[in-house]
């Protein structure tokens, strides 16, 4: 392991380069940015700590901010989400990684560590796991953060849950609540994604399958929209009623876990909720169920309760777990219960990615330009750099759009007329 690295293998930063390049060409918004940070450099000198999925998309965002003159590291944001040739051709282009597919939880906080040890002006997370291992193991290390952004839904939630208990010490930007990011990111992206990842990992035919989606978030949407696509019979759980009548709306099947449990052939949880999938259910299932989770962190499905119930266990493809039942029925767990669009595949398509790192670009400008101004809380993106991101992938898609004229305007804003 070198000083200001620990990656698999340095060797495969060429094809890493090659992939990165290749993500690049569908992301003409991030490269709009890139270029402006060239000239204007307004991130220069400012020492940043990235904890992000290592993907091609990512290395683009990475190379953005240094192009607009941060001093910036990266960590792993999960332990089996790293592309290795990425973290090696990221790393031959001096930036210091820390991320191997497949490390332990050992590793994977340590690296968390090592990124904190560069004492970062401006944190990027995505899960909220190296603010949380700031605030909680280092939290003289606050007083010096400008401030911070989050990619997802979860580490949203962590962050709203440590400014609730009044422990929250530095601004952060809630890069997931901006509409440019979960409208596209959360829906398309890992609806398109995450059947990519269960894919990849079994070759399974979906057309046909009773295909189980716990959670009708916004993730959810885009998943039971694309397994739909594909001809699969989807059934749909949740527990906030709105959500489940539009599920019932758009056309799916909606029933508890405990009923949507004995007919499912393929599960994907997405709630960003525990043991959502639980031993009761895990007791009743068919034989050759495939489960899988797309929800940030592997705690949806209970895999302990699992580990427990199985008679064996046997890894039977890279990325499938085979558990045999006591009575003879196999479950069968994808990526061991890790996101599986990032475990099994390589995470959003760099379109999407193209509009969430945008954002997350000219929030950490926002941030740098409002250095000491911004109260601690967890902020919305400002309504002018969605409304620059939307603009800009419109454009960068050929697509035009009309403006309103004065007299629309004028009646928009009006009370006056009626029938
Ligand atoms: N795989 C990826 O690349 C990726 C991308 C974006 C977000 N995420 C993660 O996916 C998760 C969901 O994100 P989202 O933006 O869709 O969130 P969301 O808040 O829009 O939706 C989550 C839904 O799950 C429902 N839910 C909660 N507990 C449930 C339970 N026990 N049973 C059934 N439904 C339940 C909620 O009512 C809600 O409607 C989060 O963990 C988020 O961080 C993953």
């Amino acid at each position: 392991m070198s000083n200001n690295f620990d990656i698999k293998d340095p060797s495969l930063a060429g094809e890493g380069r090659s992939r990165i390049e290749w993500a690049a060409r569908e992301m003409p918004v991030l490269q709009t940015i890139r270029n402006r940070f060239l000239r204007e450099r307004p991130l220069q000198g400012i020492r940043m700590s990235a904890c992000l999925h290592v993907t091609t998309e990512t290395a683009n965002l990475i190379m953005t901010l240094r192009y607009g003159g941060a001093d910036i590291v990266l960590c792993a944001s999960n332990p089996l989400s790293t592309q290795d040739d990425v973290a090696a051709a990221l790393a031959a282009e001096g930036i210091p990684v820390y991320a191997i597919k497949g490390e332990d939880e050992a590793t994977y906080y340590r690296h968390i560590e090592r990124a904190l040890d560069h004492l970062p002006r401006l944190t990027v997370d995505d899960g909220a796991d190296l603010v949380s291992t700031m605030h909680s193991k280092r939290p003289e290390m606050t007083n010096n953060v400008i401030g911070g952004t989050e990619e997802t839904t979860t580490g949203v939630n962590r962050l709203r849950s440590m400014e609730r208990r009044g422990q929250l010490r530095y601004p952060i930007i809630a890069v997931n609540d901006a509409e440019t990011k979960y409208l596209f990111d959360n829906r398309y992206g890992t609806g398109q994604s995450t059947i990519d990842g269960i894919v990849r990992a079994t070759n399974i035919l979906l057309a046909g399958k009773q295909v189980v989606v716990c959670g009708y978030g916004w993730c959810g949407h885009g998943i039971a929209l694309r397994a739909k696509g594909l001809g699969a019979r989807v059934i749909v759980t949740e527990v906030k009623p709105v959500r489940a009548l539009e599920a019932v709306m758009d056309g799916f099947e909606v029933m508890s876990i405990a009923a949507a449990a004995r007919v499912g052939d393929i599960f994907v949880t997405v709630t960003g909720d525990i043991n959502v999938i639980d031993r009761a259910h895990l007791e009743t299932m068919k034989d050759g169920a495939i489960l899988s989770n797309s929800g940030h962190f592997n705690v949806e499905i209970n895999i302990p309760a699992l580990e427990k119930m199985a008679r064996s266990k046997r890894r039977f493809r890279s990325a499938v777990d085979d558990y045999e039942m006591p009575d003879g029925r196999h479950i069968f767990l994808l990526a061991e219960g890790r996101l599986v669009n990032l475990a099994a595949a390589e995470g959003h398509p760099a379109s999407v990615m193209d509009m969430s790192f945008a954002n997350q670009a000219l929030c950490l400008e926002y941030l740098a330009k409002n250095a000491g101004k911004l109260p601690v809380k967890v902020h919305p993106v400002p309504a002018e750099i969605d409304g620059q991101v939307a603009r800009l992938k419109l454009a960068a898609m050929g697509t035009s759009i009309d403006a309103l004229t004065e007299e629309q305007q004028r009646y928009l804003d009006s009370w006056e007329q009626g029938t």
